[in-house]
């Protein structure tokens, strides 16, 4: 059985096909690489739940196939939830990773309130119309001085509750076996596994 998931980044597709080893041995993930044609989906929506619904029904319309799609970001206490779904964004520029943490670093000067939350919505879309969306969040505090090479995006300013390092500094399997990814990936491919019935036909 193949499924889709919504993402050109190897990365990511690395990161699930060993999330689904463990849940759903039979599937085979296939990257949007697979289908050159496929367009790339404007996030729209005003949420993570809505934007990784919103990919997740495009790849499935588009492939004919079951697809997953996320949709992440950093959800800062003190400025009400930014950069949130603007993450990949927030200084302006798609993708630069360090401007954007550079921007949040000089919003947080001198804040005591340094909470803050990593969220990912996890969608779920097969042809038959069945429909289902994850959220899950790792919750932790902003450090002031970017430390650690492994991970990406805001990792370098992030302590998870009950860590000493940066998501950064951690091993990924560390990362994986916490973050908001993993959490929302491993419970939608536990559900996709046990609602089969529900969505293959
Ligand atoms: P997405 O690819 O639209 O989900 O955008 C996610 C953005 O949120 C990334 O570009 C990062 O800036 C941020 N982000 C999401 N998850 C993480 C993470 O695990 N570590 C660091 N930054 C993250």
């Amino acid at each position: 059985m193949q499924i889709v998931l919504a993402t050109r980044n190897k990365g990511k597709i690395r990161e699930l096909a060993r999330i689904f080893a463990h849940e759903l041995p039979e599937v085979e993930l296939l990257g949007t690489d697979n289908f050159p044609e496929l367009a790339d989906v404007d996030e729209t929506e005003d949420s993570f739940e809505g934007n990784a619904l919103l990919k997740a029904v495009a790849v499935s319309r588009f492939t004919k196939l079951p697809a997953i799609a996320d949709d992440s970001g950093l959800a800062v206490d003190h400025l009400k939830g930014a950069p949130g779904i603007y993450s990949a964004r927030y200084s302006g520029v798609h993708g630069d990773d360090e401007a954007n943490l550079q921007k949040v670093l000089r919003e947080m000067e001198g804040i005591a309130n340094r909470r803050a939350q990593f969220v990912c919505a996890a969608a779920f879309v097969a042809p038959n119309g069945y429909q289902k969306v994850i959220r899950a969040e790792m919750v932790g505090e902003l450090i002031s001085q970017p430390r650690g090479a492994n991970g990406f995006g805001y990792d370098p300013i992030f302590v998870p509750e009950g860590f000493a390092q940066t998501t950064g500094e951690m091993a990924p399997d560390l990362k994986d076996s916490i973050s908001h990814r993993g959490k929302a990936m491993r419970e939608l491919a536990q559900i996709i596994s046990s609602e089969r019935a529900s969505w293959e036909q």
